[in-house]
């Protein structure tokens, strides 16, 4: 990050902050989650529903985020400030710091388990071991205390050092090389499952629409999964937003992170759902999907003990890139609005979030029986981060630029103050004024029960 004129810090290049963005956009989220959720949402329909809520509401939310940021030069809470002065419109980053808290608690408990992936794949524990040992070995892992919260404090102290250094610039770095590396990874892994015996069950899991399957609950995961797997809904693109310069082009910018962290979460599904009718796995499984799933693929795969360590250090940094982004948007909201400095706020942060944390990865183990409407702890913080405030935030976003800001600021900040054509501006603002509130609202609320 480069100091700017007026001493905040920014993003060097036009590459930079896609790096950066892209870099928040792909994680656990793509390979993860998306996985997961598709296999508990029936598949097919739910996928169209989803790329549906990506190109409809998912791109034109981040784009807002981006105008606001950049407008506001602030953390996602003094953005509105400024851009509302003495309305309640900060109330939405404040929204936004809560869902940031819920989030890296329940992210840090997987990208843990990613962490001892990459040691379960350095010792060669899936070895000569079939579906149901690699399955057996998860649950005896997952379900215990210590080394899923040892290696959480691990990812959440990464997380907080690179915050704290202001490393930024070397992961944007290491993303321009990484991220094109995963691509191929998820390729290589792609083939091999396709080409397992009884492939096909899956894909057709995956690309054939059982419209059926499509209820109001369904919707709901797909809008919250759209949201959380590009980032937005809670501030963190706000946040850099504010750090991307002024003559970067932010409608391209929004396309291009949207294209590539889609792209990746389908390469996650047609390297997964193959791989989990050829091994008789059940893709309704749940958070541990991938990881009953993947150690398969590479058991099947010449040079898979090389292929399951890269794959899991790249995830693993893939991991670190989304939760620098979040903690980040706590720590700009310490530092700009409390005037704390960025070591104290890093580290209050990241404690607060980790003692969070700890509850959540306790809850596969000493705190399963603990249900609350029907969900465990990381459950109930999974879906009310992700499938409520991530929803209810974009929501507020969308109606804020689009009916709050003035048309001619919005233009401004997408023009590059006239500099680009941005044809796409009236139908942009249609969108924003008429299209998403009312789609977002209708799923959310629906959902719940309201309409
Ligand atoms: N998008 C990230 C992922 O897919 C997670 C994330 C959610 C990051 C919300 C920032 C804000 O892993």
């Amino acid at each position: 990050m480069a100091l700017e004129k007026d001493g905040r810090d920014g993003f060097t290049s036009r590459f930079g902050i896609i790096c950066a963005a892209a870099g928040s956009a792909i994680g656990l989220g793509n390979i993860w989650r998306f996985p997961y959720v598709v296999g508990e949402s029936g598949g097919g329909a739910f996928l169209l529903v989803y790329l549906g809520f990506i190109l409809l509401l998912g791109i034109p939310v981040m784009l807002s985020e981006f105008v606001i940021g950049r407008r506001g030069q602030r953390n996602a809470l003094g953005s509105f400030k400024r851009l509302a002065p003495g309305k309640p419109w900060y109330l939405v980053g404040v929204m936004g710091i809560v869902a940031a808290f819920m989030i890296l608690a329940f992210y840090s408990t997987i990208a843990g388990w990613t962490l001892e992936y990459v040691v379960k794949s350095l010792t060669n524990s899936f070895a000569d071991k079939d579906a149901s040992e690699i399955n057996r070995l998860f649950v005896s892992f997952h379900t215990q205390a210590f080394w899923p919260l040892f290696w959480q404090i691990i990812f959440m102290g990464m997380t907080a050092w690179i915050i704290l250094s202001g490393v930024q610039k070397g992961i944007e770095r290491y993303a321009k090389i990484l991220m094109p590396f995963l691509i191929l990874l998820l390729i290589i892994m792609a083939i091999r499952s396709v080409t397992l015996p009884g492939a096909g069950q899956g894909l057709s899991f995956l690309f054939r629409p059982d419209f059926s399957a499509l209820n109001s609950r369904v919707m709901l995961a797909a809008l919250g999964q759209a949201f959380f797997s590009l980032s937005i809904g809670m501030g963190a693109l706000i946040t850099y937003g504010s750090y991307i310069q002024k003559q970067n082009n932010l409608g391209n910018i929004s396309v291009e992170v949207s294209l590539a962290d889609t792209l990746i979460a389908l390469l996650a599904g047609v390297a997964i759902f193959p791989a989990v009718f050829a091994f008789g796995l059940d893709p309704a499984d749940g958070p541990g999907l991938i990881f009953t799933v993947l150690p398969n693929i590479f058991q099947q795969m010449p040079g898979g003990y090389f292929f399951a360590i890269i794959f899991f250090v790249l995830l693993s940094i893939a991991a670190l890139t989304s939760s620098i982004s979040i903690l980040e948007v706590v720590v700009a909201y310490l530092t700009e609005e409390l005037n704390m400095t960025r070591r104290k706020a890093t580290i209050m942060a990241s404690i607060a979030a980790t003692f969070v944390g700890v509850f959540c990865t306790l809850s596969f183990g000493a705190l399963g029986n603990i249900s609350i409407g029907g969900l465990s702890i990381f459950g109930l913080l999974d879906f009310t981060a992700s499938n409520l405030l991530l929803p209810l935030g974009g929501l507020l976003i969308v109606v804020f630029v689009g009916w709050y800001m003035k048309r001619s600021d919005v233009k401004d900040e997408i023009s590059n103050s006239g500099s680009l054509k941005a044809r796409f501006f009236d139908a942009l603002m249609f969108i924003l004024k008429f299209v998403a509130p009312v789609a977002i609202a209708i799923v959310l609320f629906d959902s719940l029960g309201i309409i």
